[in-house]
């Protein structure tokens, strides 16, 4: 059985920068409460016009051609997101019909911030099964779209961008070790969007009034958890394959908050030189951080074929989850 592994990267954050200074004419905040409580000095913000596969595409794009990839060789499209351009038809599909994929099969993924590690195993699996020889695996958000902007307790956070990769067979035993994944539907309040599904239905004037549509978070909990469920799931990954901290050359986590990396980090024993971080410049993009500071990374020539990389990530759900690879 051929495990997947990874060919080829690419990324895209739209042109908008919004700073900290930006968001303190809009509410009570600070660049420097900002920064030192989350690490954020900017984040991107997609165009009015722009939907989820706007940024998904030229990320795409770009993974295919570091891949040697044309969209009619892939067998499957997988779009990590919980903003995606329509409820139905899925994100995937209007990335397979913007490609031209026409042998690809799509769906979506839905596993907020977790998106990017749920969706490269289900990737992984279909690779491993035989079922699919080449795979494009996106993560793509337009956070800004759900952010209520008078919440400066949430808005500081989040920002929009995409990360994709291209997913084939080893064929000389580096590529994905495993993946561990994890779920606890109990705790879905801690990080929720309640509007707009059948909840809270149909959508009205009043379900906009009581401000239903944007998302909620309980940052402490979400903090909190993060940090324990995290570090778990990193010591089971690398346990799993008989690696310690000093054997992974690249961690590769979820950006919510530099705090939580750097308590992860350090409960680890991962020093910060092995860590790939973009959140001072683009905030938390949910499902496209991880894919993003990966493709940044490859493009830098920080990532070496045979090293070992360790990527891991908390989010709404509540998932979590962490997969090893070797590049
Ligand atoms: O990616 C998915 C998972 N998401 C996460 O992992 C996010 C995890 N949570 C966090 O990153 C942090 O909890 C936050 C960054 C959201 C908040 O940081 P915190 O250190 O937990 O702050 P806090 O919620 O405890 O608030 C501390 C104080 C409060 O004021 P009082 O009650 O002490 O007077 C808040 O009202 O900071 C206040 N505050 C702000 N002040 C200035 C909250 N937001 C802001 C703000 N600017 N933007």
């Amino acid at each position: 059985m051929k495990s997947g592994m990874i060919i080829g990267t690419g990324s895209f954050v739209p042109e908008e920068v919004i700073t900290n200074d930006d968001l303190e004419k809009m509410v009570d905040t600070s660049d420097e409460w900002i920064v030192t409580r989350t690490g954020i000095s900017e984040r991107r913000k997609a165009a009015p016009e722009m939907a989820t596969t706007d940024l998904s595409a030229p990320a795409a794009q770009k993974a295919l051609e570091a891949a040697g990839v044309s969209p009619q060789e892939l067998d499957l499209i997988i779009v990590a997101t919980i903003t995606p351009d329509t409820t139905c038809p899925s994100a995937a599909c209007w990335l397979q019909g913007r490609l031209g994929a026409t042998r690809a099969f799509a769906f979506d993924v839905n596993a907020a911030c977790a998106g990017f590690v749920y969706g490269l195993a289900v990737a992984d699996q279909f690779i491993r099964a035989g079922t699919a020889k080449r795979v494009l695996m996106v993560g793509a958000e337009i956070m800004t779209r759900v952010v209520n902007w008078e919440d400066r307790a949430t808005c500081i956070l989040w920002g929009d961008g995409a990360g994709a990769v291209v997913v084939a067979p080893s064929e000389d035993g580096r590529g994905i070790l495993s993946s561990h994944l994890y779920a606890d539907g109990k705790r879905g309040e801690t990080l929720i969007i309640g509007g707009g599904g059948s909840r809270v239905s149909p959508i009205s004037r009043e379900t906009v009034d009581q401000d239903l549509h944007t998302l909620k978070m309980n940052g402490q909990d979400t903090f909190k958890l993060g940090v324990r469920a995290f570090t778990d799931v990193c010591t089971e990954a690398m346990e799993h394959n008989g690696l310690q901290a000093k054997d992974i050359d690249h961690f590769v986590p979820h950006q919510a908050n530099i705090r939580i990396v750097n308590a992860v980090a350090k409960r680890l024993g991962i020093p910060m030189e092995k860590i790939l971080v973009t959140i001072h410049k683009y905030g938390n993009t949910s499902s496209a951080s991880i894919p993003v500071a990966l493709d940044e990374a490859v493009r830098e020539g920080r990532v070496q074929p045979g090293d070992k990389l360790l990527m891991a990530a908390f989010g709404g759900g509540l998932t979590w989850g962490a997969t090893v690879l070797i590049w």
